[in-house]
């Protein structure tokens, strides 16, 4: 048909080149897992442009070769916007930098045998923590050490936002001192700039698009052939329900690699992109007057040709797919958007309370924040007429809305056992915030995946749980001809890993979905005793409400420790069946001698997996308890001996807030 294949384009890795070919003063680096730090660089950049008139551009961090840090001219700055993961982790696309920046002695392009490197450069680090794990905020703390170290820098002070607060409005306190030290240092002055917004995209509507060309939920370039997780594979998946209550309801996911590419070991994660709800997309589309429009084609670009991301999300798209499948429709808007909107508020009392929500921190987090409104509640609450923001123009929805991020989850099977289908435990989750006690709240990714189940083996009609989130049908481009629903996944390494020699006895900790990654040990241990491999002692510790509502897997635990043989056991905790709540770390408790001598004794390796903020606390206090009473140490000491399990790889979590 005459078409070619477009020629490869080697990307220059040089930013600074391309900073100087593109006339930038400054560079945003991200370093982003789920696109937070992303949106924060692409909001920093912004300001840069459009408040001091300082052209610059965003980053990630892995598209550049940062041995031309120190060849980056006095008269520019570089931010580096960086999220830390896990127990102190870089993000995957920040590793090759962290490794380079931390390794023994990091080499610059020029400056070799200089110990000052990084003299000429100009920096400034805002980081992405949570202050429930330990490591809080560990990778951008040790970023700016050590630029500093290596001579550059520091214009304004370490930014530092805690996602178990409130990391927007973290972001926002600290861009008060942030900016001035940054006019100050590139000697310029916001006041002499002309402010205008300048729109950062361009919708233009279409007529018609080539049917090959559309995207309608597609995630990456359709005409990429392997996956990753830029392009996520779209897996067949068959799910099962493990409970189901009047409140909650946990499904058993398989998903279907076969033919991915994908490689998975026991205690990696699934990546699961979900969609919004149909609820959702009419209740936005509706107050921007796109009720009607929801099929029409739309193209959306970068208006800045030279803008790393030219598009936002694949395109050409429809109004449709974009709500359904690529902006994170439900999450809270930030106090900026609702500043940028209000001008659009159909009166003036609307305005004024856009306005209000925007300025008056208190009045935000009651309204928007606590109570978990998205946008289209906010909007919804100013004014519910049909079309009564259609003033709005679509590309700040765009611009102001991330884009839908993928769920993660840890994996329940074991690869060793079964390779080319992971599978996934995943409780749904539904709250009432406490500020909005009428309101009910609903995950997104967790409900996604009830509601597929529910519309592909069920009558989609009558939900047994929350009927108005029903699904229009599964992600229009992604339904396999036999009606099995393909959801797009990736597979995400981790850490979390069992010792190599199976022989080393195990103790888990995994109360609720906790048990999740448990699951695939116990089957691959298991498997591995099938096979004829000694295994040391495996002991689960369990919790959840009642032996008859929510024991997860219930059925199959007896046949696996049957397996292991007498040693190994599931010790459960049932926390709602008597007076008293019993928990894991009360078993752990009864069973503290057998615990401490596999621990002291046999080298045991111990993983919990679970709530971070309260149950991974109680249950390491339980361990440093027995180093004590049982080891004879002192509390610093016993302390101390956890913390070098950690280090050494025997003490993992797989936690979460
Ligand atoms: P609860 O909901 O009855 O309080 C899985 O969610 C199980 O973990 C439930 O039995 C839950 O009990 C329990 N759980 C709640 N808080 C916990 C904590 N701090 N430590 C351990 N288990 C906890």
């Amino acid at each position: 048909n005459g078409k070619t294949a477009a020629p490869v384009k080697r990307k220059e890795r040089n930013f600074v080149k391309v900073m100087q070919e593109q006339g930038r003063r400054v560079i945003c680096f991200y370093g982003s897992q789920t696109g937070t730090a992303e949106d924060y660089a692409a909001r920093l950049a912004k300001e840069c442009s459009q408040n001091y008139g300082i052209s610059a551009m965003t980053a990630d961090i892995e598209d550049y070769d940062l041995t031309f840090l120190d060849t980056l001219p006095e008269d520019c700055l570089a931010f580096f916007v960086m999220a830390t993961y896990g127990e102190g982790e870089p993000t995957d696309n920040a590793v090759e930098f962290w490794d380079h920046l931390t390794g023994d002695d990091a080499e610059f392009s020029e400056a070799s045998g200089d110990d000052k490197p990084l003299s000429n450069l100009r920096y400034i680090v805002f980081g992405l923590g949570n202050k429930t794990y330990e490591h809080y905020n560990a990778v951008a703390r040790e970023v700016d050490k050590k630029l500093s170290a290596l001579g550059a820098t520091r214009v304004a002070e370490r930014g530092e936002g805690d996602d178990d607060g409130s990391l927007e409005e973290d972001f926002l306190a600290w861009q008060e001192n942030m900016w001035p030290a940054f006019s100050e240092a590139l000697g310029v002055d916001e006041a002499n700039v002309d402010k205008q917004r300048t729109a950062v995209y361009s919708v233009q509507e279409l007529e018609s698009v080539e049917e090959d060309k559309l995207y309608l939920g597609e995630l990456g370039d359709k005409t990429q052939r392997n996956f990753d997780a830029k392009k996520p594979y779209p897996a067949k998946v068959t799910m099962r329900d493990l409970f189901i209550n009047s409140d909650r309801h946990c499904l058993h996911v398989d998903i279907d690699i076969e033919g991915s590419g994908f490689k998975y070991l026991t205690g990696d994660h699934v990546a699961i992109w979900p969609t919004n709800s149909e609820v959702e997309v009419n209740r936005l589309a509706r107050l921007l007057g796109l009720s009607e429009k929801l099929d029409k084609y739309v193209m959306v670009k970068a208006l800045d040709d030279t803008a790393s991301k030219k598009y936002p999300f694949p395109v050409p798209t429809t109004y449709h797919s974009i709500f359904r499948h690529y902006l994170d429709i439900n999450v809270a808007p930030t106090r900026p958007v609702l500043a940028g909107i209000a001008q659009f508020a159909p009166t003036e009392e609307g305005k004024a309370l856009l306005e209000k929500l925007s300025k008056d921190k208190e009045e935000y987090k009651k309204v928007v924040a606590d109570a978990c409104r998205n946008l289209g509640e906010v909007l919804q609450m100013v004014n519910d007429q049909p079309g009564s923001f259609a003033s709005i123009p679509f590309d700040y929805i765009v611009e102001g809305i991330s884009r839908l991020q993928p769920r993660y989850y840890s994996i329940s099977s074991s690869a060793m056992e079964s390779p080319n289908v992971i599978s996934a435990t995943a409780v749904t989750l539904a709250y009432n915030p406490t500020v909005t006690p009428d309101r009910t709240v609903y995950g997104v990714g967790t409900n996604y995946l009830w509601a597929l189940h529910k519309a592909t083996y069920k009558d989609a009609d009558t939900g047994i749980y929350h009927p108005e989130y029903h699904v229009k049908g599964p992600r229009n481009a992604y339904l396999a001809d036999d009606n099995v629903p393909k959801v797009p996944v990736h597979v995400r390494k981790s850490n979390f890993k069992l010792p190599r020699n199976p022989s080393i006895p195990i103790i888990m900790v995994g109360p609720g979905t906790g048990v999740a990654p448990f699951r695939g040990f116990v089957h691959e241990r298991a498997f591995q005793k099938g096979h004829g491999k000694p295994v040391g002692t495996t002991l689960l510790f369990y919790g959840c409400r009642r032996s008859d509502e929510d024991f997860l897997y219930r059925d199959e635990w007896p046949g696996l420790f049957e397996t292991l043989g007498e040693e190994s056991r599931i010790i459960t905790a049932f926390s709602r069946e008597g007076a008293e709540k019993v928990y894991v770390q009360h078993r752990l408790h009864e069973h503290a001698q057998q615990v401490w001598d596999l621990i002291d004794k046999q080298g045991a390796y111990i993983y919990i997996c679970g709530d971070a903020k309260h149950m991974a606390k109680d249950v390491q206090s339980a361990f440093i308890e027995f180093a004590q009473t049982l080891g004879g140490k002192s509390p610093e000491q016993a302390e101390q001996y956890v913390k070098s399990l950690r280090s050494k790889g025997r003490y993992q979590e797989d936690v979460w807030s």
